[in-house]
């Protein structure tokens, strides 16, 4: 395995909250990665560790094997890198903005000029390319960003959460793209809060929670803890203990108004066995549902919920 993303040991604090703390991991060339958190987990602050935007308290990231602290200029020729907020230039138009970023990476005028003509079909903004980027959508604005990002086709990219708050043309757009670079070779590095985005796209994902890495593993492997922690919610009319409801196959029983939420790893069988008991027990059900593997839900679990 060749590693093109070795983060070890990195921690951040910003005043009295640590960020990021203590976080190790290696994503293999030509990976597509995905680093989950909710907001506020450190999934930025850890992006400008490894980009060597910001310096760590502790630990060091190497990208395809250069230390962006030691030798930023090199590291950065190996990196494109989309950050959160977009850091294109309004007042410039688009060609103009990925000639800009071509210069910056000491692309020749030749260079550029191909390399932004082919950028600008990918991204569906000919004919749009001499207008200024101030009038473009938060879509179009994005897809210059990333443009700015690739022109110098780096291995490694970095994106933070890039289809967030973008419309769903925009967002199918940029998730083509990013895939494309994945089959050219690039290795993916990209963040998001959207589960159903990160078990879509990476190939492998660690979630991040308040700066600790709780989990790292392929989606389908993250999925099946997730499938783990099904519920059924049920509104019973009667009087009865709810202890009785408990069984193996039921974890922990939630109360929330009229209803209480049985969290299982066997939905079939807890079903059944509510429905003999209530049967047995002479009470009625007023409704049942039950809830089917949300990732969604299966994450805020996984991340200790809304606390
Ligand atoms: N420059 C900063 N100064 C102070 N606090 C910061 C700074 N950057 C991030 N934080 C804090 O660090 C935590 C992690 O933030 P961030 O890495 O931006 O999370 P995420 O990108 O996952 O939403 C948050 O509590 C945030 O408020
Ligand atoms: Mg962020």
């Amino acid at each position: 395995m060749i590693t093109a993303v070795e983060a070890s040991g990195l921690s951040k604090t910003f005043g009295n909250v640590k960020a990021v703390r203590n976080v190790s991991f290696e994503v293999e060339k030509g990976e597509f990665f995905g680093f989950l958190g909710p907001n506020g987990a450190g999934k930025t602050t850890t992006i400008r560790m490894l980009t060597g935007l910001i310096t760590p308290d502790s630990g060091k990231a190497l990208i395809d094997g250069i230390d962006p602290q030691k030798d930023p200029i090199h590291a950065k020729m190996k990196m494109g890198v989309i950050p959160e907020f977009g850091n294109v230039y309004v007042d410039l138009t688009a060609k103009e903005n990925l000639h800009l970023a071509g210069k910056f990476y000491g692309m020749s005028k030749k260079e550029r000029e191909e390399r932004a003509s082919e950028i600008l079909h990918m991204m569906e903004l000919k004919g749009r390319e001499n207008d200024a980027v101030r009038n473009f959508s938060k879509g179009m604005k994005q897809r210059v960003n990333i443009g700015c990002a690739i022109i110098h086709e780096p291995p490694v990219l970095f994106l933070d959460e890039p289809t967030s708050g973008l419309d769903v043309q925009s967002k199918r757009l940029v998730v083509r793209i990013v895939t494309k670079m994945k089959e050219k070779g690039s290795t993916i590095f990209l963040t998001t809060h959207n589960i159903q985005e990160a078990n879509e796209l990476c190939e492998r994902v660690g979630i991040i929670h308040k700066g600790d890495l709780v989990a790292i593993d392929r989606p389908e492997k993250l999925r099946n803890t997730f499938d783990k922690t099904q519920s059924i919610e049920v509104s019973i009319e009667g009087e009865f203990d709810v202890d009785m409801l408990h069984n193996d196959h039921v974890n922990k029983i939630e109360r929330s108004g009229d209803k209480l939420t049985l969290f299982t790893d066997h939905p079939d069988i807890t079903v059944k066995r509510l429905v003999k008991l209530t049967d047995e027990e002479d009470l009625k059900i007023l409704s049942l549902r039950t809830q089917g593997p949300s990732l969604e839900e299966a994450f805020v679990r996984l991340t200790g919920g809304n606390e």
